[in-house]
């Protein structure tokens, strides 16, 4: 009896654990949680074929656990729904996610509170299950009937939209599929945006901020696509549709695409963002995005500026700092800016007269929320703004207006198209108001006498050009100073333009003569939209840039709808002509390497050495010309500014540009100076191969010649890059360097392009060039007829004509 005693509570004690491990079974490793089960820790459930995994994560140097879903094949890690986004739990070993009694999915925090719950309704509980599908759509359903499903995370999602999952609204729940950002990348609560369809009826996508801003539409659907969404549903294996039945309004989208994952995100920057990774590359890239950054309402929070051009995007003004320096390190600047100091405000009208003044900005558009106070002279509109509590800002133009609330929406511009004076302490700015007068002064002054300086110069360019003529004798025109001539005077120096050079996107070129005798080649533009003095304007700042590998500017002409350009004279014509030409004498290695380092040169130059950089943006053979020593001069940099508008159009509708362009071209996203390290790489596999990089007649196994080049490369093959016609002739350091560095300019991800000052450095040998990773080259873009045809691997072709300004500093 006393003996039986513990044998019993033995098994008894067996029997119990038994029982409790099979009641709190944990699950790893299958897709489904059951009624019996919990998941916490670090267990997770796995789609069947593995393609995502659910389970406590904690984002980036976050603290916090959050339930979520990510795709298993992906790292790092890219979550695309979360359950408790705004209820994180600080433990995720205590806490559990389990069916409760109610039939719903719950997360319980260590103290067994909900922290949240799939609300559903109430079902036979221990008959429910929660499975994680391959499309990335978790589901309650029912598990004797596994067609019933009770409740889904594709109904429900937070920043992310996946092929299978649908956008939209239920109409008979009432319930909204949208989007929203996370706050930044360690906090995956709400941000300020959404992207969601119009809760107007209209069948289109709005993007939001606060629920009330609207700053981008996708177009109303037409049966086909989103009527200002270009490219979209240009690829049969990637099709979009829109639903509006008696049940729902939804947007959908299906992927027929092996070994692809797309997702489309809401950004915590307010942009709409499309992702594509492939098992090729193993990352993620943007294949899509809009609006432009800036055009994001309130982007930067109150009083914040947004800047393409900086590097962060937004910045306080002077006298500000940001609300929450911690949020701003991530990138999530919603705060926005505050004042250093408070605004003084007293009665008193005189003082406050005294302690505030008016930082000038310019900015593309003014903010919204602005007053107009009628009849105020600019005096009358500074002082009301002074003399106000509320008052923030002013601005005059034709009248006054001022601001009484936070300012949003400043984006900096570089041209005085808008002004608005923002208050702030005097203390922090640059000068008084005496001073301001002063600068101001000394500013037409100093307009005044440049401009009398031109005219100076001008007559004595011609009284000196005169002279010369006279005395027969050949010397170049003055340098550094561009001159204007008169049509008639162009006519006769090119004989009626009678010797035409070439023909290029921007016009006709043709051969002239000084009356000094010196050669010069003239441009005849078309397409020009600019005004006569804008027109100007550019013309003389281009006039000023001076470079020995860049092609000089002389003069211009301007007279009603005429517009020409007056250059240097190149005896050796254009780099095309000398590598692609085999009827001409080809160009042996020590050439070609010059021009390569020349290149070089000039584009650094143009990016990095002139008081406004310059983004050449079509960068190629024909527009490398060459002196009579074969120096290479680069031409046609700053058509951008000159012709505006019209330049994308132009661009890409140009025969033989588009295998240059880079993926930023059409991807949406801005171009900078990188675009051009691409399009010179491109340029290189050229000059080396002796070849078109689009010519497919070679033993290339009919790939793509930079592609092919790359993996040469890496197989350390370097000779088989190289023109056949300079097999004796070479330098194979030097040959192999400049493959490397072509290499690494044709990198997808403009972050990974050297500058071109890193270029010039790795060229000149002074910088070690290793090897660059194969560039995937996802993003390929042909030409046919022409529109552009854009491939992504093997899988997606498809045409389109948006086209998009080259942005230069001045522009933005
Ligand atoms: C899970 O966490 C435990 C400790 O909490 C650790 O011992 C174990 O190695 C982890 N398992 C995995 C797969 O990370
Ligand atoms: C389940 O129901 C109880 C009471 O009906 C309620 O207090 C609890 O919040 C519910 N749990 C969930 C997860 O909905
Ligand atoms: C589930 O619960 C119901 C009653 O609530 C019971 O009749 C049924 O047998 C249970 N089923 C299982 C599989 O435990
Ligand atoms: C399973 O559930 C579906 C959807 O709720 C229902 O239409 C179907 O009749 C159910 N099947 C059975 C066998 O109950
Ligand atoms: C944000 O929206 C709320 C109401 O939805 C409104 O009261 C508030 O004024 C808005 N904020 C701004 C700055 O417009
Ligand atoms: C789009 O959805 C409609 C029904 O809403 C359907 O009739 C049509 O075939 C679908 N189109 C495609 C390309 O799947
Ligand atoms: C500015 O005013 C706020 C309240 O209006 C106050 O909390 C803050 O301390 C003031 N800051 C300074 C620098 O005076
Ligand atoms: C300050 O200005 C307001 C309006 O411009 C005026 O009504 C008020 O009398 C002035 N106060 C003093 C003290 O001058």
């Amino acid at each position: 009896m006393f003996l039986a005693m513990p044998r019993f509570s033995c098994s008894l004690l067996f029997l119990l654990v038994l029982f409790v491990s099979l009641i709190v079974q944990h699950c790893s490793g299958g897709d489904t949680i059951s009624w019996s089960q919990s998941l916490n820790g670090n267990q997770t459930i796995v789609s069947k074929e593995g393609h995502f995994e659910l389970g406590f994560f904690s984002p980036g140097n976050s603290k916090n656990f959050y339930i979520g879903i990510w795709y298993r094949k992906v790292s790092p890690q890219t979550v695309i729904w979360v359950a408790n986004r705004e209820v994180p739990i600080s433990n995720a070993a205590s806490s559990e996610l389990k069916i409760t009694e109610n039939g719903s999915l719950a997360l319980l925090d260590h103290k067994k509170a909900i922290a949240w719950s799939s609300k559903s309704v109430l079902h036979q509980a221990n008959s429910t299950e929660a499975v994680i599908l391959d499309t990335g759509n978790l589901i309650l359903r029912d598990s004797l009937n596994s067609s019933r499903i009770i409740w889904q995370s594709f109904d429900h999602p937070t920043d992310t939209w996946v092929p299978g999952g649908w956008l939209g609204m239920n109409k008979i729940t009432g319930e909204y599929q949208s989007l929203t950002p996370w706050k930044n990348s360690e906090d995956p609560a709400p941000g300020p945006f959404i992207d969601t369809i119009d809760p107007s009826g209209l069948n289109q996508f709005l993007l939001m901020w606060n629920g009330t801003e609207v700053y981008w539409r996708s177009g109303v659907w037409n049966g086909y696509r989103f009527s200002e969404t270009p490219g979209m549903n240009r690829n049969p294996n990637y099709i979009t549709n829109f639903t509006d039945d008696h049940k729902k309004r939804v947007v959908t989208q299906a992927t027929s695409l092996k070994d692809v994952y797309i997702r489309n995100v809401m950004d915590t920057s307010g942009q709409n963002k499309q992702w594509l990774w492939t098992i090729e590359t193993h990352a993620w890239m943007v294949v899509w995005s809009q609006p432009a950054p800036c055009d994001v309402y309130s982007v930067c929070g109150p009083f914040g500026i947004c800047d393409l051009n900086s590097k962060t995007l937004c910045s306080c003004p002077l006298g500000f700092k940001p609300v929450s320096a911690m949020e701003w390190d991530l990138n999530d600047w919603n705060s926005g800016c505050t004042r250093k100091t408070n605004q003084s405000c007293s009665n008193d009208n005189s003082t406050v007269a005294e302690t505030e003044g008016f930082l000038e900005m310019y900015i593309t558009r003014l903010p919204p929320g602005s007053q107009p106070l009628t009849g105020l002279t600019a005096e009358e509109c500074k002082q009301a703004c002074l003399k106000s509590c509320y008052c923030t800002a002013y601005s005059y133009d034709s009248g006054c207006l001022i601001w009484n609330a936070d300012l949003r929406n400043i984006e900096q511009s570089s041209s005085q198209v808008n002004i608005i004076y923002i208050r702030l302490a005097a203390s922090y700015l640059p000068s008084k108001g005496n001073e301001r007068k002063n600068i101001e002064l000394i500013i037409i002054i100093g307009l005044c006498s440049g401009i009398a300086a031109v005219f100076g110069i001008t007559a004595v360019v011609f009284r000196w050009m005169f002279l010369r003529r006279r005395q027969h004798k050949t010397k170049e025109p003055v340098g550094g100073t561009c001159v204007r001539f008169k049509h008639s005077d162009l006519r006769h120096m090119t004989k009626n333009f009678s010797n035409k050079l070439g023909q290029g996107g921007f016009g006709s070129v043709f051969r002239g003569t000084l009356p000094s005798l010196t050669d010069i080649a003239v441009k005849q533009l078309n397409s020009i939209t600019r005004q006569d003095q804008d027109f100007q304007n550019e013309v003389i700042t281009l006039g000023r840039i001076q470079h020995i590998n860049l092609i000089r500017l002389l003069g211009f002409c301007c007279e009603g709808t005429k517009r020409l350009l007056v250059y240097d004279y190149m005896p050796n014509g254009s780099l095309d002509r000398h590598l692609f030409n085999r009827n001409g004498i080809g160009l042996d290695w020590k050439t070609r390497y010059q021009i390569i380092v020349g290149v070089a040169k000039g584009l650094e130059y143009l990016h990095e050495k002139c008081r406004d950089y310059i983004i050449h943006c079509d960068v190629k053979p024909e527009n490398i010309l060459l002196d009579s020593d074969f120096c290479p001069k680069v031409s046609d940099f700053g058509m951008a500014k000159l012709i505006h508008r019209d330049f994308s159009r132009v661009l890409t509708s140009m025969r033989g540009t588009v295998g240059y362009l880079a993926p930023e071209w059409i991807l949406g996203q801005p171009i900078t100076p990188k675009a051009d390290v691409y399009s010179f790489g491109m340029m290189l596999f050229e000059v080396v191969s002796g070849r078109r990089n689009t010519d497919q007649s070679q033993s290339t196994n009919n790939n793509y010649f930079p592609v092919w080049a790359a993996r040469k490369l890496n197989e350390g093959d370097v000779l088989s890059l190289l023109d056949e016609n300079l097999t004796q002739d070479r330098n194979m350091e030097e040959l192999s360097r400049v493959c490397k560095v072509a290499c690494w300019c044709i990198q997808e991800n403009e972050a990974e392009r050297p500058s071109m000052g890193v270029v010039v450095l790795m060229l000149e040998g002074v910088v070690e060039v290793n090897l660059a990773p194969v560039p995937s080259l996802l993003l390929q873009l042909t030409e046919d007829q022409g529109s552009i045809i854009y491939q992504m691997g093997s899988h997606i072709a498809y045409t389109s004509m948006e086209t998009k300004q080259c942005f230069s500093a001045d522009d933005m």
